[in-house]
């Protein structure tokens, strides 16, 4: 969980409403109304094509809705895209992370290209909230899976932008860097950055979010803290348990099947 949560009357870091996406035939996205406080963890979870990369995508700029309002830190992805773009960092899409360069290396050519003051301090500071000093000096053809996560993850920090949205970020990763990522998470949380992260997996968005959002049918169904989405098991169901339900037993009793989650428009 992150520490600080943002004043009641801050305005929304990422504000969705009536957002709908269609792929030709396939309405993937029928209207999704989601907010994102600021300095807040939120989960985007659905199955594997319930719309997520296509969700952030537009929150990102990299693709244009057919409906709806989006806006990131204030600015409408349609009409101030640049305010968005500078405002918001996609992991694994605006970072390219070359081989043959050093972890520092890379650290330093995007602080370059960004324009910032004192690049190597820059770099500097980013391996070490980030666990890499001492990686930092080898080319990233030697990291291990975690590591190059972390380097993505530290690429997409540079100029520090107060919106993060990572789609999958420890999708193929083993658990023990699956777990050196979700630190790095919840430190970039601690730090007061907004996170809007994408998941399939239950147990990260348990242990990762403030909040919970499950994407499903083109929709938000379900969004609240993980205490209240655990509410909405049925009680009859929870009755006969002795633990807690865990959250993917919420999650099975709202999405019900696994299957292909999109519907054609009629
Ligand atoms: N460019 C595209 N053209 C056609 N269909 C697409 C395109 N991108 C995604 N889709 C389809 O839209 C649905 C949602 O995809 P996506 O947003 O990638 O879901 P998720 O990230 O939740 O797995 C899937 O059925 C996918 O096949
Ligand atoms: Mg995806």
């Amino acid at each position: 969980m992150s520490a600080a949560p943002a004043p009641v009357n801050a305005p929304p870091a990422i504000h969705l409403r009536g957002v709908e996406k269609s792929y030709g035939k396939l309405a993937v996205l029928r209207g999704v109304d989601l907010d994102v406080a600021g300095g807040s963890i939120v989960a985007l979870l659905g199955s594997n094509g319930a719309g997520k990369t296509t969700l952030v995508r537009i929150v990102s700029t990299l693709l244009t809705a057919d409906a709806g309002t989006a806006t990131v830190h204030g600015f409408d992805v349609s009409s101030q895209p640049g305010g968005v773009r500078e405002s918001i960092s996609l992991t694994g899409q605006f970072a390219a992370v070359d081989e043959i360069l050093t972890g520092r290396e890379n650290l330093v050519m995007i602080a370059r290209l960004r324009h910032l003051d004192g690049p190597g301090t820059v770099a500097d500071g980013l391996l070490e909230r980030f666990s890499l000093t001492d990686a930092g000096s080898r080319a990233v053809s030697t990291y291990s899976g975690g590591m190059r996560r972390r380097l993505d993850l530290a690429m997409s920090l540079v100029g520090d932008p107060p919106v993060i949205v990572l789609d999958e970020p420890t999708t193929g990763l083993d658990p023990h860097a699956r777990i050196e990522v979700w630190e790095a998470i919840e430190a970039l949380a601690k730090r007061g950055t907004t996170v809007l992260l994408t998941t399939q997996h239950l147990e990260e968005a348990e242990r990762l979010a403030d909040r919970i959002a499950i994407l499903h049918h083109g929709r938000i169904v379900v969004d609240g803290t993980l205490a209240e989405v655990k509410r909405l098991l049925p009680a009859a169901t929870v009755e006969y348990v002795e633990k807690q339900p865990t959250l993917e037993e919420v999650f099975l009793a709202i999405v019900g099947d696994t299957g292909p989650s999109q519907r054609e428009q009629p």
